[in-house]
């Protein structure tokens, strides 16, 4: 099971596949008692602080990473903002850290990344990746465009002592901006009976759970304050009209 809560509903990328290149961020950040709250519940879980978000743009990273303190804590982002030495700190104290990269040129990453400062977001990794002791992964979108740099991206992650996860696009990105849509990433390996998102609890920057992040921000009508159990998430989700649907028609097929 993961947890998912959203840290930032923000992001200044706009990147090609994400939900983001297509709607406009609310900008609503999580407050700090919510973060607690979720840590207490939460604390034995694995917890990505991301959706669909970059959770950098928090504005008090350095309370987060206080409260993530000895949990099971992922970030992600391509980490393309300026960082203070405080926030490139809070960074590195996420058990696992995520850098989201598809080129190792300005010009092949920003063919996906749209927006990217692509000199600013190696300048970070170089400064987050040093002696690290927790865990860095490298995640390349791959597609037709940068795969002759995937070697290159290869040798980085084994300089940097990360694991590099290669997500298989299996279309080009201009084809992606001549009508495929946005779930397409054919990346896992279907061998699932069920749907494995209902594994899953994302979480609002308000606290409200989340039907999954396939359906991005459906609500199923709990919140934290219903201080729900893993088993109460499950049923709201399965008897949710939409989820219903989904399962009936096999869609969730396709998202994974
Ligand atoms: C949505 S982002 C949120 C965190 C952060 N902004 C980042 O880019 O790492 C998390 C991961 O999802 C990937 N992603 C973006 N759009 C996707 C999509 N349509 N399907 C699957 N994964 C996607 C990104 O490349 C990134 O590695
Ligand atoms: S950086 Fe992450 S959240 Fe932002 S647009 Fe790209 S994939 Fe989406
Ligand atoms: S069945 Fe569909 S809507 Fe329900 S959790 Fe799975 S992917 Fe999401």
């Amino acid at each position: 099971m993961l947890v998912i809560p959203e840290l930032v509903d923000d992001c200044r990328l706009r990147c090609q596949l994400c939900w983001n290149a297509k709607r406009k961020p609310s900008g609503e950040v999580m407050p700090l008692s919510l973060v607690d709250r979720i840590v207490n519940v939460y604390r034995r879980h694995w917890i990505a602080w991301y959706n669909w978000g970059d959770p950098v743009l928090h504005p008090d990273l350095g309370g987060v990473a206080d409260r993530i303190k000895n949990t099971k804590s992922i970030i992600s982002s391509t980490f393309s903002s300026s960082l203070s030495n405080a926030q490139i700190d809070a960074i590195r104290s996420f058990r696992t850290v995520i850098y989201s990269i598809s080129g190792m040129t300005a010009k092949t990453a920003g063919i996906y990344h749209r927006g990217i400062d692509y000199n600013i977001s190696r300048k970070n990794l170089a400064r987050i990746s040093p002696g690290l002791a927790n865990r860095l992964v490298i995640r390349w979108l791959c597609h037709p465009e940068n795969e002759h740099e995937l070697e290159q991206c290869r040798r980085m992650a084994n300089d940097l002592n990360a694991s590099l996860d290669v997500v298989e696009m299996t279309f080009s990105v201009e084809d992606q901006l001549a009508g495929a849509d946005h779930n397409m990433l054919g990346h896992r390996k279907q061998t699932a009976r069920t749907c494995l998102a209902l594994d899953r609890i994302p979480i609002s920057v308000q606290g409200e759970y989340l039907l999954c992040c396939h359906t991005r921000n459906v609500l199923t009508g709990l919140t934290i304050d219903d201080e729900p159990s893993l088993e109460d998430i499950k049923q709201a989700k399965l008897k949710h009209p939409l989820c219903q649907q989904c399962r009936d028609r096999d869609l969730w097929r396709m998202y994974f």
